[in-house]
């Protein structure tokens, strides 16, 4: 593996575990119904790994990543964050949903700095933040900070939305589907600064997609599930070398690994993979 900030010196194999999930049920109560939206799910994720999870449309991504985020209490099973059995929402936490969290009455720097300001950090310090947070996800237009949410495109609500989840400083971002409502070429550029803003800072990001290249670009592990009810099918090490930049997609050895995910979710989906690469 290419050494950066993070990693220097430290074997994957070396990192203590970050997320341990054991035996995670879950079942949604609707009327008279009950729903396994998760079924026996058991993973560890290790400290500063990018894991990417993927599989068809309903068979529990987002709520598992909701469960890793304390905003869901399993029916069953243990979460431990960081060795500590944990059930609720922590600032060690932090979430990036495919709608953006923006608030749209506070300008683009009020919202980075509303969780610095609610924990009493001095004005200074979150005046360094916020413009540390823009430089990392590339909004220096001269006059941003001011701006609010609804002057911005969907792309810079985006980056705000992304620096306000990593101004807190959590250990782990958890982001679902965060670019899907994305154009292409925004999304690309996104996904280029979620690598850099990784490879920084060294966070546990747990990501969904529906994006096969997208979860190829970014993975350190993809964890496909598989629906009815909700279980991990496969995992898959991507193993393209680090750092990944753009070109990497271009690459036939990217595009081969592509086919063979497709068609992996196809089998799994049973059908034409319609819904599964949009
Ligand atoms: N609040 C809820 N109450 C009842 N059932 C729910 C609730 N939220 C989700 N479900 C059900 O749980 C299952 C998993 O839903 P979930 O949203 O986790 O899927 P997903 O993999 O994220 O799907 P998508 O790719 O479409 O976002 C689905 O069958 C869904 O209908
Ligand atoms: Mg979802």
């Amino acid at each position: 593996m290419e050494a950066d900030k993070r990693t220097a010196g430290i074997a994957s194999s070396d990192r203590a575990v970050k997320i341990s999930l054991q035996h995670i049920q879950m079942v949604y109560e609707t009327r008279n119904r009950q729903m396994v939206a998760l079924h026996d799910i058991n993973l560890h994720i290790k400290e500063g790994e990018f894991v990417v999870f993927i599989g068809p449309s309903g068979c529990g991504k987002s709520t598992l990543l909701r469960v890793i985020a304390g905003l869901l209490k399993p029916t069953a099973g243990t979460m431990l964050i960081g060795g500590r059995p944990t059930a609720k929402p922590g600032a060690d936490r932090a979430v990036v949903f495919q709608d953006d969290s923006v608030f749209p009455w506070l300008n683009v720097e009020q919202n980075i700095e509303y969780g610095l300001k609610l924990k009493g950090i001095a004005r200074v310090e979150r005046e360094e933040a916020v413009d540390r947070c823009l430089r990392m996800v590339g909004l220096t237009r001269h006059g941003i900070r001011k701006m609010l949410p609804k002057e911005l495109s969907g792309g810079m609500r985006k980056r705000v939305d992304m620096a306000r989840a990593v101004a807190n400083n959590p250990d782990v971002l958890l982001m679902d589907e965060p670019f899907g409502m994305l154009d292409a070429m925004t999304k690309q550029k996104l996904q280029v600064e979620t690598v850099q803003i990784w490879e920084e800072t060294g966070k546990t990001v747990c990501f969904v997609t529906h994006d096969l290249e997208e979860a190829l670009f970014l993975a350190d592990r993809i964890i496909i599930l598989g629906a009815d009810p909700g279980h991990i099918h496969l995992e898959i090490d991507p193993s393209f070398s680090r750092p990944r930049r753009i070109g990497l997609k271009m690459t036939a050895e990217f595009q081969e690994k592509r086919g063979q995910l497709q068609d992996i979710l196809n089998a799994l989906s049973g059908k034409g993979g319609e819904e599964l690469d949009h």
